[in-house]
């Protein structure tokens, strides 16, 4: 079979093993793990990734040593009983011909007390940027001890049936804070000039390959950060590259981008441009003479990954949300089928936003990850009983639900009352830079076009309709819609808010959807936190409103902390101008003005607008299934007619639902 992208489904040797092809599924921490064990959550997702197609897979990172502790869901960090089941691992992913390669990880000062109840260690004693505690400066027998659970680590992975290893020398992690000058300030052959900062990371990798011997694959991860270049700029790090392959150290080298110091860009969310890394994976290629280069970060498309491959921005691609959110991403890229890919939509939601929480990763788009032990990854298995199933709506629930048992062979009808599919899923996707919610409700509707899915628009279904045509199944997934009340969770006693039957008040779906076109002066009442509110305040402010966001938290984007991309979206509110009052509630609303009252004081001032505009939790469309109940039919609902959520809640019940009639 020829592909449309030869560069990257050509083979490329590591040391003792040749990858079938150039793409792998970069280290990222699942933190799947229980009671430090990977079981058969880990098992299924990283299976998952191999029957589609990754070349190389690098399993998510083992602390390494009691200080570097990190999450609730990380392995025992220096422990022989993960040997087999790491073993059950590697066995089932070489099955599909895929090299497995662990990540060794120790974050240095930037640790979790929390989590490692241990002092964070460091080079220089530098404080946390994730605990926010200070460190304790190692001595040189605690370096030594440090290197040698490195190399223990790399033992214990080779016996695990693991090819190699990924020592994680990037964002500001341990190794690199040994690397920088300013985050190492010693004074003994760990510090000091070039290569006393060298030292740590050369012994360590010395002492990896000399307890692992020859045929062990030896990576190396690190990052360049723009936002923070200072801590170390692109030459130096060439330097630092240049240096450890001239000693041949690493068989590979891959370049992620951030820090911790500037976290939302390891993980980019819509703030960043596609292809991001490579510009630095292509820095690095041009100084190192023996090892293979990877590039990660952003390269999103298969069409992104031929050109970084075909203009020799680097030798591999690691592709991580990709195939989080399609695990056959490379499979369909090899059979010519992008466009069957179910496009990630950078939205960090359900990947990063539930790691961000110690939970163990999902996605939106994708809810059989983490999954796939129960919901048998993503080929699902014929229907033995196949029937006609109805959904009524068409958000992303519906979809979603008609999406999954059209493919197992249901016949489906699915009646949207709108001219298109989407709901108030695709509003979001007209705001700024997040069209790739656009593209994946437009990858819904190729889907239920080539299972043959009856879409039937512009068709509201009452309780007779549904009566009439039918089916055996049905399906409800009608969504909510915007609440008039005003309830805010500042005062959460308040069933309505004084005035809201007003004279000019919307909702952000009367704004997204252009019902409504406010005044020069918006108050935006975000009782959300999510971008619901604050992906309408951008698209108004970049259309030159001057927007107040009133919000009873403490910081504008609350929800939006979890993908880390809630910095960026304060920081471009604030370039466009726009006011944030936190800690606050919208106490009266008189048509023209608003009393808004300080929740920290209980002081209170009025401001002139022209309109209020509500970003507020929903109330459930669920008339229909409430008219069908008791009917006999056999009716399901799903999503918001339930009960109104982010829209996580609303694949993943779809999902499970079209898996289970
Ligand atoms: C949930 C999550 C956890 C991650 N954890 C790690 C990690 O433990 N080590 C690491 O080197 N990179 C980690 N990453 C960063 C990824 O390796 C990758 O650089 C990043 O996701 C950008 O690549 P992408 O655009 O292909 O997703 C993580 C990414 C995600 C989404
Ligand atoms: S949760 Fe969002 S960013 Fe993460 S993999 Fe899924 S679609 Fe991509």
């Amino acid at each position: 079979m020829t592909t449309p992208f030869p560069h990257i489904f050509e083979p490329i040797t590591l040391r003792h093993k040749t990858l079938k092809h150039r793409l792998s599924f970069g280290a990222h921490t699942a933190n799947m793990a229980v009671d430090g064990l990977p079981g058969e959550r880990h098992l299924g997702y990283y299976l998952e990734r191999a029957i589609g197609g990754a070349a190389m897979i690098v399993v998510e990172p083992i602390p390494v040593h009691r200080t570097g502790v990190l999450t609730q869901g990380n392995f025992r960090n220096d422990d022989d009983s993960v040997i087999p089941h790491f073993r059950k691992i590697t066995d089932a992913c070489h099955e599909h011909g895929t090299v497995m390669i662990q990540q060794l990880y120790n974050v240095g000062q930037h640790g979790d007390w929390d989590n490692s109840f241990e002092p964070n260690w460091s080079p220089s004693g530098l404080p946390s940027m994730h605990d926010h505690d200070g460190s304790h400066a190692m001595t040189e027998n605690e370096i030594g001890e440090v290197i040698e659970a490195f190399a223990q680590a790399a033992c214990r992975a080779k016996e695990a049936g693991f090819d190699g290893c990924e020592l994680m020398a990037a964002y500001n992690a341990n190794i690199e804070q040994f690397w920088s000058p300013a985050t190492n300030r010693r004074d003994d052959k760990y510090g000091g000039d070039f290569e006393g900062r060298m030292r740590f990371s050369v012994e360590m990798l010395s002492a990896m390959r000399d307890a692992t011997g020859d045929d062990f694959i030896i990576g190396f991860c690190t990052s360049f950060d723009p936002e923070v270049p200072d801590v170390l700029p692109v030459e130096e790090m060439q330097a630092i590259a240049a240096y450890h392959d001239e000693r041949e150290l690493m068989d590979y080298v891959t370049i992620g981008t951030g820090s911790y110091y500037s976290f939302g860009q390891i993980i980019p969310s819509v703030f960043y441009e596609d292809k991001y890394g490579p510009p630095y994976s292509e820095a690095i290629k041009q100084v190192v003479k023996h090892a293979k280069v990877q590039a990660e970060s952003h390269i999103r498309t298969p069409d992104n990954a031929e050109y970084v491959i075909a203009s020799g921005q680097a030798d591999m691609v690691s592709i991580v949300r990709g195939q989080i959110a399609d695990p056959h991403w490379v499979n369909k890229a090899k059979q010519g089928r992008a466009e069957d890919i179910r496009p990630c939509l950078s939205c960090n939601q359900m990947c990063w936003g539930r790691r961000h929480k110690d939970y163990w990763i999902s996605c939106l788009i994708n809810p059989s990850a983490g999954r796939e032990f129960e919901f048998g990854g993503d080929q699902f298995i014929p229907s033995e009983n196949p029937r006609h199933v109805l959904v009524v709506g068409g958000g992303p629930a519906g979809c979603e639900v008609a999406r999954v048992a059209a493919e197992r062979g249901h016949k489906v009808t699915l009646a949207e009352a709108s001219d298109r599919l989407g709901g108030q899923f695709r509003l979001a996707g007209l705001q700024p830079r997040r069209a790739q919610i656009t593209d994946y409700i437009d990858w819904f509707q190729r889907q239920l076009e080539k299972l043959g899915a009856d879409i039937q628009y512009n068709t509201y279904m009452d309780a007779e309709d549904v009566r009439n045509l039918g089916a055996d199944v049905v399906i409800l997934a009608t969504g909510s819609l915007p609440s008039e009340r005003g309830w805010q969770r500042g005062l959460p006693t308040r069933d309505r808010l004084p005035g809201i039957d007003g004279a000019n008040v919307c909702s952000v779906q009367d704004v997204m959807s252009r019902s409504v076109r406010p005044g020069k002066r918006v108050l935006l009442l975000d009782d959300v936190g999510t971008w619901k509110g604050g992906g309408t305040a951008w698209y108004l402010a970049e259309r030159q409103h001057d927007v107040t966001i009133v919000t009873a938290d403490t910081v504008v984007g609350r929800e939006i902390v979890r993908t880390a991309a809630d910095f960026k979206l304060r920081e471009t509110l604030k370039r466009l101008g726009a006011t944030f009052m936190t800690e606050s509630a919208v106490h009266e609303w008189h048509s023209d003005a608003a009393t808004i009252v300080d929740l920290l004081d209980g002081s209170q001032q009025r401001l002139e607008f022209d309109n209020l505009v509500l970003a507020t939790v929903n109330k459930s469309m669920n008339e229909l299934e409430v008219e069908l109940r008791g009917s006999g039919l056999d009716v399901h609902a799903i999503g918001d007619c339930v009960s109104p959520r982010q829209t996580p809640a609303a694949t993943y019940e779809g999902r499970r639902l079209g898996l289970a009639i």
